[in-house]
């Protein structure tokens, strides 16, 4: 669509919006702007464009007259500052409502610890209502439009919302976009033969079809549910269902569900939420002969919510949960026509896969190739940096990239599982294998980041000394984590240490997924004796978390627009990249094993830094003979003196 098409676009809407909408000029301003990304992604996805644009013109209108005026300043605040969440002070947590809190009335008392820790954005896990258990930890949704019973209400959610937002804390949502519970009521009509809703989904009257897709897909979840496809009695159909065979896959090439995710958006978006998690959506659109993920369709409809979004609730944000292989993850940030105008955030996977890997194998060459492969980012996105969250580890290394260093792909991801499942010989680590895929050899990991790093190990053994180093270990990487540049993730119960919790295998819901290995309660015991005493275990991993992110705060630095550009490394345990700020270069340094190294300063010294200075430790470095020694695990964030 040329320029002139737009205009008559903007003048056919124009002329249907109310002329005494409040805000009107306001509305019609963003309208101009983001009009042309969103007609530019319909049009690459859908045909007969006008029913379709004139009913999201009346969803964007009815959300516009909800949303409050304290929203609505937001708004304008998010408008003049459209980098908030990549400034340095951004550290997100990751939490379990009922896990971390009991319910949503419950978080409301835990504010000031997520103040005090210096969190500003808090993700709580599924919290919207259910299909009744199993439904993978919420991720199968029965009504968007309701709150999990027994976590509270949609009151609750808008009262801590407006609380969050008074602390300058952000809520953001999971929006599963890929699947609903077959119990949902759009799933429910289709299994009464209500053709309308027989739309919103895949379904086909025998195996032909997906017999044909199969030849190409992937399993996701190959012990819970072998295959892509499931059979409904009640409509007598196959389903697509890429996951559980109760999460059924909905059908994006139909507008109606666009309109409805349009919809859901603007919605929870008016209750509060700020950063929407976009659930799976690498699998929502599916073409014969490929595996169905990461397909061209997929960002243009993410750049068509994105400008929807913007136009109505531009506070919000977008984050992208497309666990794919890096080749494919950048475009969730924006590639060529999308860049800058798709999701704002995506999960940097391989960062935290390569941080386990390069732990186990104490050898950065990986991490360090596959890092410098990586394309940038469009400057107005950023990663979420992570080291563990609520699911497993899958080995998303490449062979490319293993045989770039000389290393066998299929044997390194087999050493990687056995090393994280407690198998490998003399390995610190305990864990889980989750989904082990007999075809394709792949085998996931389950378990805490505490007891993947040895700390489990330590303390059943009594080892002072693996305790030690496991601390130390879990510090470093969190370093890494706060010092790549990106928005971090902590992940519930990491800032204690927390290992491993076996009482999962004791409720018959859950006995049957480990990732509820690593999904634990909220010690608030250990979180006290944390704050309370220093010297304690979980106390020196909380105020050496806490250290880390107040150092994070106050390092201009690590602004998330700035690139990470990882160097070659002349001693394979260290890790080191470089962030050229234009307040001079920031050196990130880590050494990831348990014996001293040294590092080349010649390498500062050509990046302008001739007087390092490390921010961590508020020290300036030491150099002896033109070499830093570096500590077990150690971590240095570099900048001038
Ligand atoms: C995402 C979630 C995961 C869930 C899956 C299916 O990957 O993180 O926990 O099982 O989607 O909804």
């Amino acid at each position: 669509m040329n320029k002139s098409s737009f205009n008559t676009q903007l003048e056919r809407f124009d002329s249907s919006i109310p002329k005494d909408l409040p805000d009107r000029s306001l509305f019609m301003a963003r309208l101009e702007r983001y009009l042309p990304d969103l007609i530019e992604g319909l049009t690459s996805v859908y045909l007969n464009l006008e029913p379709m644009l004139e009913k999201l013109l009346q969803i964007m209108i009815a959300a516009h007259l909800e949303r409050s005026i304290e929203l609505k300043t937001l708004d304008l605040k998010r408008n003049l500052s459209p980098d908030w969440f990549e400034q340095p002070d951004m550290i997100a947590y990751v939490a379990y409502t009922e896990r971390f809190a009991g319910n949503l009335k419950g978080v409301l008392s835990k504010v000031d610890y997520l103040k005090n820790l210096g969190v500003k954005y808090l993700h709580l896990m599924p919290f919207l209502q259910p299909r009744p258990a199993p439904h993978d930890g919420g991720y199968a949704v029965a009504d968007f439009r309701k709150i999990r019973e027994d976590l509270g209400t949609f009151a609750d959610l808008e009262h801590l919302t407006g609380v969050l937002r008074q602390k300058g804390i952000s809520l953001c949502c999971d929006l599963v976009l890929n699947h609903v519970a077959q119990e949902h009521e759009w799933a429910l009509k289709a299994q009464q033969g209500d053709a309308k809703y027989q739309d919103y989904f895949h379904t086909f009257s025998d195996r032909t079809m997906p017999d044909q897709y199969e030849k190409n897909l992937p399993e996701v979840f190959p012990d819970f549910k072998p295959g892509n496809f499931t059979w409904n009695e009640a409509s007598k159909r196959w389903i697509w269902t890429t996951f559980n065979a109760w999460q059924w896959d909905l059908n994006w090439a139909n507008p109606d569900v666009f309109l409805e995710f349009a919809d859901v958006i603007l919605w929870l978006a008016n209750k509060g939420i700020e950063i929407f998690r976009l659930d799976a959506i690498a699998f929502i659109w599916k073409r014969l002969g490929t595996d169905c993920q990461n397909l061209p369709e997929v960002h243009a409809i993410t750049q068509a919510l994105r400008a929807v979004a913007r136009i109505v609730a531009p506070a919000i944000i977008f984050k992208a949960e497309a666990i794919v292989a890096p080749d494919k993850l950048i475009a969730y940030l924006g590639q060529r026509e999308h860049a800058g105008k798709v999701s704002d955030t995506a999960y940097h996977n391989s960062l935290m896969v390569q941080i386990w890997s390069s732990l186990a194998s104490r050898d950065t060459g990986l991490m360090t190739h596959a890092l410098r492969q990586f394309p940038h980012k469009p400057s107005n996105t950023a990663w979420n940096t992570y080291l563990r969250c609520h699911d497993d580890i899958g080995w998303a290394i490449t062979d490319d990239d293993a045989r770039a260093v000389g290393v066998d792909g299929f044997g390194h991801r087999r050493f990687l599982s056995d090393f994280y499942s407690g198998e490998f010989p003399g390995t610190h680590a305990v864990g889980a294998v989750f989904q082990e895929n007999k075809k394709t050899g792949d085998r996931r990991i389950s378990g805490s980041a505490a007891s993947l790093a040895g700390l489990e190990q330590a303390l059943v053994n009594g080892d002072k000394q693996l305790e030690h180093l496991s601390l130390e270990r879990l510090l470093m990487a969190h370093a890494l984590v706060l010092g790549y540049g990106g928005v971090p993730l902590l992940y519930m119960g990491d800032e204690l240490a927390v290992l491993n919790d076996y009482t999962y295998l004791e409720n018959p819901e859950m006995a049957m997924d480990n990732r509820w290995i690593h999904r634990p309660a909220m010690p608030w015991d250990k979180a006290e004796n944390a704050i309370a005493n220093p010297n304690s275990l979980e106390g020196k991993m909380y105020h050496g978390l806490k250290h880390l992110i107040q150092t994070r705060v106050s390092t201009p630095h690590l602004h998330a627009a700035v690139e990470t550009l990882v160097l070659e490394s002349q001693n394979s345990p260290v890790f080191i990249y470089n962030r050229a700020h234009p307040l001079g270069n920031f050196v990130g340094i880590y050494n990831f094993c348990e014996t001293a190294q040294t590092y080349p300063v010649w390498q500062l010294r050509e990046l302008g830094i001739h007087a390092p200075f490390d921010r961590i430790s508020n020290t300036k470095l030491e150099i002896w003979d033109g070499v830093v020694w570096l500590a077990p695990y150690a971590r240095l964030w570099i900048t001038q003196a």
